[in-house]
């Protein structure tokens, strides 16, 4: 038997980042966050920069926020805003904590000429929600649960004027969609179902018959939160059995090191926001 391996193209893209400079764990909103643990920020800002560099290296675009005193969470640029053809749809933090980032973000599109749709719903932006361009003719995946709230999945749906899938998160260690489900190209997703209500596992798999499925210690290891460009999978070192997974149907995984950052919750795809002009 011959087994061909399907032949995967990387797409070049934009992304935002925003470095970790004021980075800290001061508070705990997620099951990561343990604000008696040690962090260490010249650590995570190195940390950083080897993601940025991986990025720049496979040939993609890096635009930065500047960073801002007093708002630790900021390094996690993915939970900003979310964009599609153009259209930035801002964000509204559920927590106090994070609330000032939504309006930094904002000046960022705004300065660029973006059309900037402000939330009326709370959303944590690419947090929650994942594009597919090419799935569907266009898809738009929706986490709710936790943070994004349902009401603001429509929201998206008539900023965007793509239809958009709400997904149930029932597992308060995978809180945002991004932790528990990625894009690997315009087309395909990688998931793990136990973060998922029984009805929205029945939705992803109708919606995605060849998906990449996820095991809960792939999760643990935040291996899911990670930035796909069509070819290469840049996602956390310690997630060695999902690279092994993506290996095995074509894709190309770049490990990088980011433990510092997940002492916050988060990894490679939260400290990413792309750009969809
Ligand atoms: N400490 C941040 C929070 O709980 C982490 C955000 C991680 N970002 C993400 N896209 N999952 O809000």
């Amino acid at each position: 038997m011959v087994i061909v391996k399907q032949q995967r193209v990387a797409r070049k893209r934009t992304y935002l980042m925003c470095s970790p400079q004021h980075f800290a764990v001061e508070y705990a909103i997620n099951p990561w966050m343990d604000p008696t643990a040690p962090v260490d920020r010249e650590l995570a800002v190195k940390q950083w920069e080897g993601l940025r560099e991986a990025l720049t290296g496979l040939g993609h675009e890096v635009h930065l926020l500047d960073p801002e005193p007093g708002l630790p969470d900021m390094v996690y640029a993915a939970n900003g805003a979310f964009t599609v053809d153009g259209t930035a749809y801002g964000a509204r933090f559920k927590h106090d904590q994070r609330a000032a980032e939504a309006a930094a973000h904002r000046a960022f599109y705004a300065d660029r000429g973006w059309r900037f749709v402000a939330p009326v719903e709370t959303n944590e932006g690419e947090g929650d929600l994942a594009y597919l361009p090419q799935a569907h003719g266009g898809l738009v995946l929706a986490g709710y649960g936790f943070r994004t709230a349902l009401a603001a999945h429509a929201e998206v749906e008539e900023a965007m004027g793509r239809p958009v899938v709400s997904l149930h998160l029932i597992d308060p260690r995978f809180y945002h969609l991004d932790v528990a489900l990625a894009a690997l190209d315009d087309t395909n997703v990688v998931y793990f179902p136990g973060a998922f209500s029984a009805a929205s596992r029945r939705v992803l798999a109708q919606l995605f018959p060849d998906a990449v499925l996820a095991d809960g210690d792939d999760a643990m290891s935040f291996g899911l939160n990670l930035v796909g460009d069509g070819r290469n999978v840049v996602l956390n070192a310690e997630a060695t059995g999902l690279a092994g997974k993506l290996r095995a149907v074509g894709y190309h995984p770049v490990p990088v090191d980011l433990a510092e950052l997940k002492k916050g919750g988060g990894s490679v795809k939260c400290c990413v926001a792309e750009l969809r002009p």
